[in-house]
């Protein structure tokens, strides 16, 4: 059901994540309305022994501050942080979870809950390191006692593993415990405006049809950078790097929905069908068509060792092996510490046959979908430059959101993603043959980092990367257009 009463149980409530994204992200609900007082409570749950005054002024902090919030909204984020309730407990121990049972149980009976048709929701903002005894404790401890129409459903987010084989034993670990059904793998990526809206572009307009595809398209760029390096997470990063961390999942994901043939219908399943095909139809990455990069000063990070052969940056060239794509690279590019924080889609077509106009070297057209920062979608084309003379310019059809839908909220990617959690839409959320999949592509290559056969280059901070990434990207046919 919809309704009845729900609990909302973030586990790992002290820590970075659940500060960061969780709580604000059940906070905006609330404001907005979807998290109704009379049927809803959180609790938090971590190891430090704290009370639950001591969690709500924390999150005080954490939440005044966040974007919307003005003194008017201190009533407001009273009455939500009366909503939270904090249980101490360690991840393994049957005690803490029988307690944090017996909490959500009184809270379900306040509101007259009937047994077995209430909610409950955990958040596993934890490291992937506890999820299989967290689950068993939940599954042990927690869960519905009857069936009435409620349900319990976990939420993970990456990194689901370090590898195919790791990734596999943690899913077969969730999954004796846990159905799919039950089973909500994040990467919020898939709760960004634009990735939503992907499918539509794509699907729901008569002039992308004819064109995509490889009679049309030369080459396609799906780039994330950000203008700071590790900060603090140096220790986190270093256990990863930059493939585990954004291109593995985040890119991925927008690669999928640039890449795949259109669903039969728009159920999740549908969707997720899709993606696993096209996942299964990328050919093994050629080592020649990588380009690994580790800016200078990632190790003065004291929780970075000295000899981390961590890339913190990397271009990688996708290769489908299909009808649509034979012969277009999709290059995913991501790195930390660079000249700018950006993610977009940048889909460059093949020059146009016959130049009357000698218009060439001004560049191609291009399709870019801007999800960060200004989401913005525009075409890049040449028109004739006004005047007397019949000279060509490049210039751009800009839909810019924040002018296109001023006053409209976007939302945080998370927001989204835990309301659909709590309807039970699984459409935006990663299933179990898509990360075996995504995996897969990925699992040989991050070997050889591991093992050091594959090395990352030095760059500047502040800057684009390895200029080798730029000649890789020239040699896999990006042409630099004028225009932004
Ligand atoms: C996270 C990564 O998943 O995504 C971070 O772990 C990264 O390293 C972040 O900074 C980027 O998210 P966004 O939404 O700011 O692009």
């Amino acid at each position: 059901p919809e309704t009845g009463c729900l609990s909302i149980i973030v586990l790992g409530a002290s820590g970075d994540l659940a500060k960061k994204k969780t709580f604000p992200a059940l906070f905006h609900l609330y404001r907005q309305g979807f998290l109704q007082p009379d049927e809803v409570h959180i609790f938090g749950y971590a190891r430090t022994k704290i009370s639950d005054d001591e969690l709500r002024n924390r999150l005080r902090g954490y939440l005044i501050n966040e974007k919307g919030a003005s003194p008017d909204q201190s009533e407001i984020l009273s009455s939500f942080l009366q909503l939270v309730k904090y249980v101490s407990g360690s991840y393994d121990s049957e005690e803490g979870f029988r307690l944090l049972d017996k909490e959500i149980s009184e809270h379900e009976i306040s509101k007259n809950s009937q047994e077995g048709s209430s909610r409950r929701l955990f958040y596993l903002a934890l490291p992937p390191s506890v999820y299989p005894s967290v689950c068993r404790m939940i599954k042990q401890c927690c869960m519905n006692k009857s069936d009435l129409g409620g349900w319990t459903r976990i939420v993970v987010e990456k990194p689901f593993g370090r590898d195919l084989d790791t990734a596999e034993e943690l899913s077969t670990q969730i999954g004796e415990l846990f159905d799919e059904p039950q089973i909500y793998r994040i990467d919020h990526y898939l709760g960004k405006e634009l990735v939503q809206n992907l499918l539509v572009l794509r699907f729901a307009n008569r002039f992308f049809l004819p064109l995509w595809n490889r009679d049309n398209i030369d080459n396609v760029q799906i780039v994330f950078r950000e203008d700071f390096g590790t900060e603090g997470r140096g220790g986190y990063f270093d256990q990863y790097g930059i493939i585990r961390d954004i291109i593995q999942n985040h890119l991925l994901q927008v690669f999928y929905l640039v890449a795949m043939e259109k669903p039969v219908s728009i159920k999740p399943e549908h969707i997720r069908d899709e993606k696993v095909k096209v996942l299964q139809s990328v050919l093994p990455i050629k080592d020649e068509e990588v380009v690994l990069g580790q800016y200078e000063g990632y190790k003065d990070d004291p929780t970075v060792p000295d000899d981390s052969n961590t890339p913190t940056f990397a271009t990688i060239v996708l290769r489908i092996h299909n009808e649509r794509w034979e012969g277009v690279p999709f290059i995913l590019k991501a790195g930390k510490a660079l000249n700018s924080r950006k993610a977009e889609i940048r889909v460059q077509f093949k020059d146009v046959p016959g130049d009357i106009f000698k218009c060439k070297k001004q560049g191609r057209n291009e399709f870019v979908i801007r999800l960060q920062p200004s989401e913005a979608i525009y075409m890049k084309l040449t028109v004739k430059q006004p005047g007397l003379d019949m000279s060509t310019a490049q210039s751009e059809l800009d839909l810019s959101y924040r002018q296109r839908y001023q006053g409209v909220t976007i939302p945080e990617a998370y927001e989204r993603l835990i309301l659909d959690t709590i309807r039970g839409d699984q459409q935006h959320f990663v299933r179990r043959d898509e990360l075996k999949a995504a995996w897969e592509i990925f699992t040989p290559l991050l070997h050889r980092i591991d093992d050091g056969e594959s090395k990352p280059l030095p760059y500047q901070p502040g800057g684009r990367g390895p200029a080798e990434a730029d000649e890789l990207l020239a040699k896999a046919g990006y042409v630099q257009t004028l225009g932004y």
